[in-house]
């Protein structure tokens, strides 16, 4: 083992790790800290901990930087439906709940399970969807799994595991839901893995909710044994935001040692046998709102050019009539359709993607030649499975602005998932080149926060991951 690292060496760590993953190392895991920095250091290029410890500290951390000291830092600990009593109130209570109140109309449903690590969680939801749904085929599903750790996260995509990840689970679940492989490994199976979709999220630095990273509109979150690594400022901040991510009645849940009656006031703790989930409901937020709760900055309540201003005291439930009133005697198209895509936001971040389509709808015939709200309109059409109708309108805002950099870019996503990896990969170029008139820092337009750099970093990683192109495809 490398020598100890000096107090202020581990505390300028700390700090730094804390602002750039929310990991917390206090004194007392100082040790943990240089054991995991001296494990990093050989992939980070470094001869030894403590010249990787001051490589690090001279500039902010990469991604690539975060992504290995990910991997040593934090505990890649999981496995099939770990914490029993969850999944049980998960099956028993929370998704039955959800598939009876969906199922006459929207047949939709939004998890995100938040800190996946290798998989096992979200695959381990999937398995109960499956038991509890069996006409899959006819429910618009999102099962989003997002990690820190991109090594995590390829691992988990490949759906292969040992015994040590089914070391308290049913036997069922070996039974129904993988094959052997060689070397007592066991792969899952194919309809159980396409149904999750796994992408690379830090907590501590990345935009959510976001209809860009999918993270909007959420039915339940898990983020189990993931939070007891943060500080309790970062825990809270986190919180805020899983809360925004979540549709009005959605729940979080966390593991059974990171319960709190402090970090989630925006919640109503719901006990369960064994297990206590949070809920968001209104007289928790409206508890958390008078604790200084605010809301987010695409909300209607935010403030409007003077001569749209709403009344001070709208709720949700007013915001419809509201807003179909007239808003102002003469706006300008501009500012109506400003006005008219907040609403679509609002909506669409509730969930509520028909009455979001409809301000959309309003605000391109308010002004047709705005991209970004066709943007907008396909984004949530993306979101309610209408791909072809989403593609049209990404066509016609890349028509009105060709260098819109997201436009291309979820214009690529759509096309693969089409299957026509050719077009995928021209539009991803396109969003590259496209990139490269951005400087890292600069905040991409209509991305709520995502920074150019953090962008190209996603297209990059989805180049690499495309198959090479062969004459059928595309
Ligand atoms: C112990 S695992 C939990 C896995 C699973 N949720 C469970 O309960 O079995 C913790 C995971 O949190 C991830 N993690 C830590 N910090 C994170 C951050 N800032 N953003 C996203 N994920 C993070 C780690 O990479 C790791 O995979």
């Amino acid at each position: 083992m490398d020598k100890a690292f000096s107090d202020q060496l581990n505390m300028s760590l700390s700090d730094l790790l804390a602002a750039q993953t929310g990991l917390h190392f206090p004194r007392e895991r100082w040790r943990d800290l240089e054991r995991g920095i001296a494990a990093a250091a050989p992939a980070l290029g470094m001869p030894d901990a403590e010249s990787c410890a001051h490589r690090l500290l001279s500039a902010p951390l990469t991604r690539h930087q975060i992504g290995v000291l990910a991997g040593h830092l934090t505990v890649g600990e999981t496995y099939f439906f770990r914490e029993k009593m969850s999944f049980e109130a998960l099956e028993q209570h929370i998704l039955p709940q959800l598939i009876r109140a969906r199922a006459p109309a929207e047949r939709r449903l939004r998890i995100w399970s938040a800190g996946c690590c290798t998989g096992e969680e979200p695959y381990s939801v999937a398995m109960l969807l499956d038991r509890l749904i069996p006409d899959q085929q006819d429910w618009n599903i999102t099962l989003l799994a997002t990690d820190l750790n991109p090594g995590f996260l390829r691992k988990a995509a490949e759906g292969i595991y040992g015994e040590w990840s089914f070391r308290d689970t049913p036997d069922w679940v070996r039974e129904r839901y993988f094959r052997r492989r060689k070397g007592q490994r066991f792969e899952i199976l194919p309809h159980i893995r396409k149904r999750v979709t796994f992408s690379c999220l830090n907590f501590a630095d990345d935009v959510y909710p976001s209809l860009v990273t999918n993270t909007n509109a959420m039915d339940v979150i898990l983020c189990r044994n993931v939070l007891m690594y943060f500080s309790p400022v970062w825990v809270k901040k986190v919180a805020r935001n899983f809360h925004r991510s979540l549709v009005d009645d959605g729940w979080l849940v966390v593991g059974p040692a990171e319960t709190s009656n402090s970090l989630f006031p925006q919640f109503e703790a719901i006990p369960f046998p064994g297990a206590v989930f949070y809920r968001k409901t209104q007289g928790a937020e409206s508890q958390a709102g008078a604790a200084g709760y605010s809301f987010p900055s695409l909300d209607p309540f935010d403030p409007l050019p003077e001569t749209l201003q709403m009344p001070a005291a709208v709720t949700n439930a007013s915001v419809q009539s509201v807003a179909a009133e007239p808003v102002a005697s003469h706006p300008s198209n501009r500012d109506e359709r400003d006005v008219l895509c907040r609403m679509a936001h609002f909506c669409a971040n509730q969930g509520r993607l028909a009455e979001a389509i409809g301000w959309c709808e309003k605000a391109i015939a308010a002004d047709k030649l705005d991209p970004a709200t066709h943007y907008l309109l396909a984004t949530i059409l993306q979101e309610q499975g209408e791909n072809e109708l989403a593609v049209q309108s990404l066509l016609r805002a890349l028509y009105l602005d060709p260098d819109f950099v997201l436009a291309h870019f979820s214009l690529g996503n759509l096309r693969l998932s089409q299957g026509r990896q050719r077009e995928a990969r021209r539009h991803f170029d396109n969003a590259q080149t496209l990139l490269h008139a951005h400087t890292q820092d600069e905040i991409l337009p209509e991305s709520e926060g995502l920074t150019a750099g953090r962008l190209g970093e996603i297209v990059a990683s989805v180049r690499l991951s495309l198959p090479s192109v062969t004459a059928a495809s595309g």
